[in-house]
């Protein structure tokens, strides 16, 4: 869907050479001019965290930069019985990701290692997607006040803290104009019923990007996004109580009157990866119907 096919390439050359009489270009540089007009990722190396199922954002995330032309890299989480290394690596093979590493992002022996294998295979890295939460069962039901210490530390350890490190591996790697994307919540900056230490955690990763942003920026044009998604069935998002009223509330109100999908996520994702973007950062961007725009 991103791509053009040879008739539209050869439209836009009739365009500019015969239409609007331009100078002679070469062919190469008409490549290049419709390359930037285009949403195109083609060349760029792209690390994908978070992807459990195929119901997972980072999926859609996934599917949408490999559409646009990306080389991925995917990570998953890795457990005692290898459930999720197979489950995934079968999901992602249509893909073909050129990285398949493990990651868990409380383990700082696997951010390295991950990072020393894009530097001996990749030599730079173009992209980072950061799409991974945690906060246990308890946490997101009833009362805010009921977290516990050790809930707290953990949920906002995996789901705010992680982006930190991951982007200090990648720092060194980082081509000039790469970019980096993470998911966040409206349940950050509003008290949405059940989100509790989430909705603290999001508001940490949001601030996260900002000062990620600022620190990334100036060397090397590196941007620092997130989306705040609308809610989806997810794996994740099914421990959080009520997760289906979330989403019929947001379906009967947002000014789309439905929730949104992981492929319109991923879209964005891939517009905020590619160089259509190239003066967004630090930013928070709505993928969510319009809900968030909503006084009642
Ligand atoms: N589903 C929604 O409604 C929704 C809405 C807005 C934002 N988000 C955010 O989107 C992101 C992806 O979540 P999802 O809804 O696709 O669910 P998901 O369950 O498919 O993805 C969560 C991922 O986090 C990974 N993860 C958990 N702990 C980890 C750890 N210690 N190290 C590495 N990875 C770990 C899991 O393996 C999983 O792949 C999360 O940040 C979530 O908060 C989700």
């Amino acid at each position: 869907m991103f791509k053009l096919n040879i008739l539209s390439y050869l439209k836009i050359i009739v365009y500019f050479a015969v239409i609007r009489k331009d100078r002679y270009f070469y062919i190469g540089e008409y490549i290049e001019i419709v390359n930037k007009m285009l949403l195109n990722l083609t060349g760029k190396k792209i690390l994908v965290t978070g992807i459990a199922n195929n119901r997972s954002i980072a999926w859609g995330i996934a599917q949408q930069l490999s559409k646009a032309g990306a080389e991925l890299g995917i990570t998953y989480l890795p457990d005692d019985k290898g459930r999720f290394e197979s489950k995934v690596r079968e999901l992602t093979k249509p893909l073909n990701p050129s990285l398949f590493l493990p990651l868990d992002v409380q383990n700082p022996a696997q951010i390295e290692e991950i990072f020393q294998n894009i530097k001996n295979n990749w030599g730079q890295i173009d992209g980072l997607v950061h799409c991974l939460a945690f906060a246990g069962r308890d946490e997101l039901i009833g009362d805010y006040s009921a977290t516990t210490s050790e809930g707290f530390d953990r949920a906002l350890n995996i789901s705010a803290y992680s982006l930190a490190p991951l982007c200090k591996a990648a720092k060194p790697l980082f081509s000039d104009g790469a970019g980096v994307v993470s998911l966040t919540y409206l349940g950050s900056e509003r008290a949405i019923p059940n989100y509790n230490v989430m909705g603290v955690a999001k508001a940490a990763l949001e601030a996260s990007v900002r000062y990620l942003s600022a620190e990334l920026g100036p060397e090397k044009q590196v941007r620092v996004n997130a989306i705040s998604a609308g809610p989806i069935r997810t794996l994740a998002s099914s421990a959080i109580g009520g997760i289906l009223d979330m989403i019929h509330n947001v379906e009967e109100k947002a000014p789309l009157r439905r929730t949104v999908t992981q492929t319109e996520v991923g879209n964005t994702a891939a517009f905020l990866l590619s160089d259509l973007s190239s003066g967004i950062s630090g930013q928070t961007i709505y993928v969510d119907a319009g809900y968030c725009i909503n006084g009642m």
